[in-house]
C-alpha cells in the first residue's frame, strides 16, 4: 500500500476506522458504485488533476474514489472547518493516496491553507461545495486560471455566488450547477438535510421535539424537509419565510406563518435554512424565551447575527457543540454547532443513500465536462436531463421499483393537440 506523501490530516493511526467508515456508506451507494465499475473500464478523467473542497465525510471519500477510479488526480479539502470526519480523511491519504487536507475544528487560516494546498498544482477541473474554490482560483490564484477547463458546484449557496459572478462577467470557467438536478435538490436538500438537521440537534442537545414550538427560517427544499421532519416528531412547526409562494406553501402544507419578529417571542427551537444573511438578527436574539436553541443548517454562519450577540453577553461551552449566551436580563440562548451546518457539524451530515444520488451527479458532471470542455461557455449550466433521468433510474432500481413506459399511443396522445374530448 502506498500512502500520500502531501496531505494535512489530525492522525493518520486513525485510517482503519475510517476505512470501516468508508466500506459502510459505500454499501448503500449502488449508483455511485455502479458508476465507479465504469469508469474503472473506461477511464473518463484520465491524466486530469481535480481539485475538490467538498464536506469531508465517508460519502466524499466514495465520491473521491470514483472519480480516481475514472482516472482524476483527485486533490481534497473541506469545504467547511467543521465537517470533516478525521478518521476519513485519515483513511483516504493511507489507503487510497488521495492528498487530503481537511482537520476536523481547523481555523480559519488553516481553512484557507487547506484550500490553497487542494489548488496548488493547478487544477484543469474544479469541484465545489459553496464555491470557495472557485472564488480562490479567480482571487489569489489567478495564475492558475488558464489550465482550469470546468467545474462542478454542489449547493444553492454556491450556485447563487456563481450566478452572481457569470451575471457580473466575471466567470472564467464553465460551472454545471449540480445542485439543480432534480436528483439532487429534491432528495439531498430535502430528505438529507430534513433528516440529519434533525438527527444533528438532537444528538447535540438530546431534547425533545414532541409539543414544542419548532422555528424553520426559509421554506426552500431544505426547510420543507426539516419542517416535514420535526412535525414527524410532534413539534408544532412555524415557518418564516420573505417569498410569498413560499409561504403560502408552507401555509398550505399546515404550519403557522409569520415575522421573525413575533415568532422571536415563541420559539423554543429556531433552525435557519436561508442561504441568506441574518435571518435571526440581534434584536430578535435579544426577544427570545430562556432556554431558546438556535441553529444552522444554511451553508455559511452568517444566518444568525452570531457577532453581534457575542458583544452582549457571556458565554461558556455546556456541552460539545452547545455554547450557551446568557444576556444581561438573564435570558440564555443555547446556539449549536457555532451556528455552522448544524448536521455536518454535530451528526453525520446527511445519509449515504442520498449523497448517493448528488454524487453520481457530481461524477457524471465532471465526465460530461472533461468530453464537452472545448463546446463550453463561461457560464453556470444546468445538469443535462440525460443525467438526471439517468440517475434517477438507476437509483429506482436499486431500490426495487419498477415503473411503466409510455405505449405510442400515449405518447402520440401527449404530443398531439387535435385529441380532446
Ligand atoms: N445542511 C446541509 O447539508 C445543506 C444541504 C443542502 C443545502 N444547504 C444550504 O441550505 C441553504 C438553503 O438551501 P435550499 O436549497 O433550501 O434553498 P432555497 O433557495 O430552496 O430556499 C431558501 C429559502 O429561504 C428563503 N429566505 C431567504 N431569506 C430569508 C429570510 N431572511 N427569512 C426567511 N426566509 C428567507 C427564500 O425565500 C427561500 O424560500 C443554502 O445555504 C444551501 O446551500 C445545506
Amino acid at each position: 500500500m502506498s500512502v500520500a506523501t502531501d496531505y494535512d490530516v489530525h492522525d493518520l493511526s486513525q485510517a482503519d476506522q475510517g476505512k470501516l467508515r468508508i466500506e459502510w456508506a459505500g454499501s448503500q451507494m449502488p449508483v455511485l458504485a455502479a458508476i465507479r465499475e465504469r469508469f474503472a473500464k473506461e477511464r473518463p478523467l484520465a491524466g486530469i488533476d481535480l481539485a475538490a473542497c467538498l464536506h469531508v465525510t465517508s460519502e466524499t471519500a466514495n465520491l473521491a474514489l470514483t472519480l480516481a477510479a475514472g482516472g482524476a488526480n483527485v486533490r481534497l479539502c473541506a469545504s467547511n472547518p467543521l465537517s470533516t470526519n478525521d478518521e476519513v480523511a485519515a483513511s483516504l491519504v493511507h489507503h487510497h493516496e488521495i492528498p487530503t487536507f481537511a482537520i476536523k475544528g481547523e481555523d480559519d487560516t488553516t481553512y484557507y491553507k487547506h484550500l490553497e494546498a487542494a489548488a496548488s498544482t493547478g487544477p484543469k477541473m474544479s469541484m465545489d461545495d459553496g464555491a470557495d474554490l472557485v472564488s480562490l482560483l479567480h482571487t489569489k490564484l489567478t495564475d492558475k486560471l488558464p489550465g482550469v477547463i470546468g467545474g462542478t458546484e454542489e449547493t444553492t449557496t454556491g450556485v447563487i455566488r456563481l450566478r452572481s459572478m457569470e451575471a457580473k462577467g466575471v466567470l472564467r470557467y464553465p460551472i454545471v450547477a449540480v445542485n439543480e438536478a432534480d436528483t439532487k435538490h429534491l432528495f439531498d436538500n430535502r430528505y438529507g438535510t430534513g433528516q440529519s438537521t434533525i438527527d444533528g440537534i438532537t444528538r447535540a442537545t438530546n431534547i425533545l421535539l414532541a409539543g414544542r414550538n419548532v422555528v424553520v427560517c426559509g421554506y426552500g427544499w431544505c426547510g420543507r424537509g426539516v419542517t416535514m421532519r420535526a412535525r414527524g416528531l410532534g413539534a408544532n412547526v412555524i415557518v418564516t419565510e420573505v417569498d410569498p409562494t413560499r409561504a403560502l406553501e408552507a401555509v398550505m402544507d399546515g404550519a403557522r406563518v409569520m415575522p421573525i419578529a413575533e415568532a422571536a417571542k415563541i420559539g423554543d427551537i429556531f433552525i435557519t435554512v436561508t442561504g441568506n444573511i441574518h435571518a435571526i438578527g440581534i434584536e430578535h436574539l435579544r426577544a427570545m424565551k430562556d432556554g431558546t436553541v438556535v441553529a444552522n443548517s444554511g451553508h455559511f454562519n452568517v444566518e444568525i447575527a452570531i457577532e453581534a450577540m457575542e458583544q452582549e453577553t457571556t458565554r461558556r461551552t455546556v456541552r460539545p457543540f452547545v455554547e450557551e449566551y446568557t444576556f444581561k436580563d438573564g435570558h440564555r440562548v443555547f446556539l449549536l454547532a457555532e451556528g455552522r451546518l448544524v448536521n455536518l457539524s454535530a451528526a453525520d451530515g446527511h445519509p449515504a443513500a442520498v449523497m448517493d444520488m448528488s454524487f453520481a451527479n457530481q461524477a457524471l458532471c465532471a465526465e460530461y465536462m472533461a468530453k464537452n470542455a472545448g463546446s463550453l461557455e463561461r457560464r453556470v449550466y444546468d445538469v443535462p436531463l440525460e443525467i438526471d433521468r439517468e440517475i434517477a433510474r438507476l437509483k429506482l432500481r436499486s431500490l426495487g421499483s419498477e415503473i411503466d413506459e409510455l405505449t405510442p399511443e400515449q405518447q402520440n396522445y401527449l404530443e398531439s393537440w387535435e385529441m380532446g374530448t
